[in-house]
């Protein structure tokens, strides 16, 4: 049976409007319209939502809002913060607003801040002592250089805020991130250090992750072999939901840092997991980060449907993906120091809403997430904008820029932002010359390429907090228009499964026939080259 969503009264009417409004171009919008900017704008302290280049009308905005109203967006987030277990294949929460409250959240009858609480205390006396060379490694010499070595959610948070709050660092120690199992990432990471000085921080929700547990054992090998075995429990700490695990691996018990199931992976940046955070830019910093983060968190409970951020945000990738068919979305940060923002939304968009069954099990009939992708402006424009401006796709694309740069090179800073503003006034308005002389077909830039701008004051701790908990909200939104659980991943499992099966295949010289014909032939070759001597 098909999902019910489709079948509401604004579903339908969304479907005939956009049938209708087909034809728009965003230049007759604009021109028909002096205040379409501030129509479809929207701020809150520190930042700006401008989507008055989104493909949509004032009527587009009250279906979606009534579409909103209709699957019950605001009575599901109010279920989220209240701790009902709402990520209901794996019977959990979904209370990383927990992580980050200022008030007590109760999850069946207990107040979880207290936890979270000492855990925050734990990390501050921590972070303290490694600054101060309080805490030290086996020789006594103080702590250099952190390896933070973790994948998916347990790495990509906190590596994207150590780059992006950079300039709010401490000289030391410099932070490293090691996530893939490839030997190439932990080898070229651990020859540029001294074990004497190097302090690893073993990352995992579950700490049963195969890449996470290789890297470990690699990193552990290397500072018993250097240091000894009794010393090199010294330079290790976790950060886990499953403490015990993590002590029978070596870590020594003051050095395990909890969080807790009903932190997803993908939103633990304000756990335990953001240790490396609190390692680089100091406690104070992390607690700002939490602050903006809390601050989003009000916005978006508080705020109604047609001022909420993340819900317009929210409405505006439903808009686009399942009622206009764009099937990918680009984010594109104006900012060397969000570079890494992208990747960090993939895992966050697409484990959470890259699903096509409902919450009840029914296939979906619709569109669900796109697949997101980008990178820092302005190297995309020297590589793919090629398509965003002509190809045979309309791409929508967030562009995200901050106003105030921390580095005095304001001419450079003038150059970036004058890119910013061009390139969506570019995809928006196009360009096909004059009636008197028109270009020709190659030169012609349609236009009516839809584009949300976000300007940030300042990419300070709390604009980032704010920024991450937008995303995380945009996506909650997401998923209650799709009908989809937010908080599991089932879809990663198959593929682990299956990689455990071969790996013992791979090690031994038995025969290879028990897959398929084209995964038996790799395999098969593969062996063959690697019995051969380089
Ligand atoms: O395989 C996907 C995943 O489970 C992510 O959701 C998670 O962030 C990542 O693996 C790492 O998991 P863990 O923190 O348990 O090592």
């Amino acid at each position: 049976m098909p999902s019910s969503r489709s079948t509401l009264p604004s579903w339908q009417k969304l479907t005939e409007h956009q049938r209708a409004a087909s034809g728009l171009h965003l230049r007759e919008l604009f021109a028909g319209d002096a205040a379409r900017y501030d129509k479809f704008s929207l701020s809150i302290d520190g930042m700006l939502l401008d989507y008055s280049k989104q493909l949509v009308t004032e009527e587009t905005m009250r279906l979606l809002f009534a579409l909103a109203g209709e699957c019950g967006v605001e009575g599901r987030a109010r279920r989220m913060f209240a701790g009902e277990r709402i990520n209901t294949t794996e019977n959990r929460a979904a209370l990383h607003i927990a992580l980050r409250a200022d008030r007590p959240v109760m999850l069946d009858g207990k107040d979880v801040t207290r936890g979270v609480k000492d855990t925050l205390a734990a990390m501050r006396r921590f972070a303290a002592g490694v600054h101060a060379g309080r805490i030290k490694g086996a020789t006594g010499r103080a702590f250099t250089d952190v390896i933070n070595i973790g994948i998916g959610g347990s790495d990509l948070g906190p590596r994207l805020a150590c780059a992006a709050l950079a300039p709010y660092a401490n000289k030391r120690p410099r932070l490293h991130f090691v996530s893939n199992v490839d030997g190439a990432a932990i080898s070229s990471v651990l020859e540029m250090l001294d074990p004497r000085t190097t302090l690893f921080v073993i990352a995992s929700k579950t700490f049963t992750t195969q890449e996470t547990l290789a890297n470990s054992n690699t990193a552990l090998a290397w500072l018993s072999k250097k240091l000894g075995g009794k010393a090199a429990a010294k330079h290790l700490c976790a950060t886990t939901a499953e403490p015990a695990r993590a002590l029978e691996f070596g870590v020594p018990a003051g050095r395990v840092f909890p969080f807790w199931d009903w932190v997803g992976g993908r939103y633990s940046l304000w756990s335990a997991v953001g240790l490396p955070i609190a390692l680089a830019v100091g406690m104070k910093a992390f607690e700002e980060l939490l602050a903006g983060g809390r601050a989003m968190d009000a916005h978006f409970t508080g705020a109604p449907l047609a001022r909420n951020l993340p819900v317009v945000l929210g409405l505006l990738e439903v808009w686009n993906a399942t009622f206009r068919g764009a099937t990918n979305r680009a984010v594109l940060p104006y900012d060397e120091r969000l570079g890494l923002l992208p990747a960090y939304l993939q895992q966050l968009e697409m484990e959470s809403c890259g699903k096509r069954v409902t919450r009840e099990g029914q296939i979906v009939d619709y569109a669900t997430a796109p697949v997101t992708w980008g990178s820092a402006g302005t190297d995309g424009q020297h590589a793919y904008f090629q398509l965003l401006h002509q190809g045979t796709q309309a791409v929508p694309a967030e562009f995200i820029a901050c106003c105030r740069p921390h580095h005095r090179l304001r001419p450079q800073h003038d150059i970036l932002l004058a890119n910013f503003f061009a390139q969506t006034e570019a995809l928006a308005f196009g360009s096909t010359g004059t009636d008197s002389r028109k270009l020709p077909p190659h030169r012609v830039f349609e236009g009516n390429r839809p584009t949300t701008s976000i300007l940030l004051d300042e990419l300070t701790p709390r604009a980032l907090g704010a920024l991450l908990a937008l995303y995380e909200h945009k996506v909650f939104v997401q998923s209650a228009i799709w009908d989809v659980n937010a908080f599991d991943q089932w879809g990663v499992e198959l593929g682990k499964q299956l990689a455990g099966r071969i790996l013992p295949e791979l090690r031994t010289g038995g025969p290879v026939s028990i897959h398929d014909n084209s995964t038996n032939g790799l395999i098969r070759h593969f062996k063959k080259q690697q019995r051969r001597k380089k």
